[in-house]
């Protein structure tokens, strides 16, 4: 790949922007060809300033938008107003502001949590504005779906007159290097990482994890996402229309397969030569009992996933080891 314009990963720092730039980079896009600004250095949601940006940084060709307001339930749950705001606002700001400099190619990456909480499973692109959404994450959802609805109104209206194709692509749970171990507020799976990591260093008999361990969930290796998203960015344009529809554009990123969160357990214990017992808390609450995406529209597009679960797993342990040792 030896691009000649520049390709603005916007979100560089998150977990997705990290991995976007490092199979950029791997792939031979020179480091000056990609542009990169700190949230410190550039507040997405501040108009001005993106415009300036854009104004003072000429040649951008592409734009991925991995930069987000991003948390689990508890954060969603409490600071309701900052998560539609700021989604609201930087995804308006980089999308229009891209625009009018002249930006023809941008993927705008959302979430699973779009799709209605009853969607029949796997979740199809279809299934979007179908039925209502899990209250806990609600404005986050909705600053999402108006990102696609963004997406597809710019290209409605400017595709053909200022060649323009805005992208977007939902992506199924992740985890990889650079997630968040935060131990009480990070996602399944680096939760269980943590837990089964220091149960292991405490010779602990036992850890209970949350819930009846049946419910089913669906993991993507973070490179493999940046992968998809490079693949669904370069997609010819005739490609992507052929399986998309105007107002019907968006592309959902997983593996297609999901496991219970009981076998989840084992597989993390596994991997962290834990040897102890797991055993589950059905006081707890479950969730959904499966969530899955419906990855066909992608695998026709000819792209599928290619780290596996347990090979992932040991990567992302390793690096929870680099981080603990840094931070020790
Ligand atoms: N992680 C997952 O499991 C998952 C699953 C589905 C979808 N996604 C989507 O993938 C995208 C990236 O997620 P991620 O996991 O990489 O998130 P992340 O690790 O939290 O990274 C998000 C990045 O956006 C930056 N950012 C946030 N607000 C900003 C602002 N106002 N101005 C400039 N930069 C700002 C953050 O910088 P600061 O940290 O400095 O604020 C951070 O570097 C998001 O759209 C998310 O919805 C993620």
């Amino acid at each position: 790949m030896t691009e000649q314009f520049k390709i603005y990963v916007a979100g560089h720092r998150g977990m997705v922007g990290g991995a976007i730039v490092r199979q950029l980079r791997a792939r031979g896009v020179p480091a000056d060809h990609i542009v990169t600004r700190t949230h410190a250095e550039l507040d997405l949601t501040n108009q001005a300033a993106v415009q300036a940006f854009f104004a003072q940084n000429s040649g951008i060709g592409q734009v991925y938008l991995a930069a987000a307001k991003v948390g689990g339930i508890h954060a969603n749950n409490t600071y309701p107003a900052e998560f539609i705001y700021q989604n609201l606002m930087l995804q308006a700001n980089v999308v229009h502001q891209a625009f009018a400099a002249g930006v023809k190619r941008l993927l705008f990456l959302g979430s699973s949590c779009i799709y209605p909480r009853m969607a029949p499973q796997p979740m199809a692109e279809d299934a979007l504005l179908t039925g209502t959404l899990e209250p806990t994450n609600e404005p986050y959802a909705i600053a999402k779906i108006a990102g696609i609805k963004l997406c597809e109104s710019y290209n409605r209206q400017y595709g053909a007159s200022h060649g323009i194709d805005y992208r977007s692509v939902m992506p199924t749970n992740l985890y990889g290097p650079g997630d968040n171990y935060h131990p009480q507020n990070s996602h399944v799976l680096p939760a269980l990482i943590r837990r089964f990591h220091e149960a292991r260093e405490a010779a602990a008999p036992q850890v209970v994890i949350w819930g009846t361990g049946t419910p089913k969930r669906e993991f993507l290796y973070v490179d493999d996402m940046a992968a998809a998203s490079i693949h669904v960015m370069d997609l010819p344009p005739d490609v992507y229309a052929a399986h998309t529809r105007p107002m019907l554009s968006h592309i959902n990123v997983g593996t297609g397969e999901d496991l219970s969160i009981r076998e989840l357990a084992g597989l993390v214990a596994e991997v962290v030569g834990y040897e102890g017992e797991i055993s589950c808390d059905a006081t707890k609450p479950d969730g959904a009992p499966r969530k899955l995406m419906d990855v066909t529209r992608l695998r026709d597009l000819g792209w599928q996933a290619s780290v596996p679960l347990r090979d992932g797993i040991a990567l992302a342990y390793e690096d929870f080891l680099a981080h603990a040792a840094a931070t020790a």
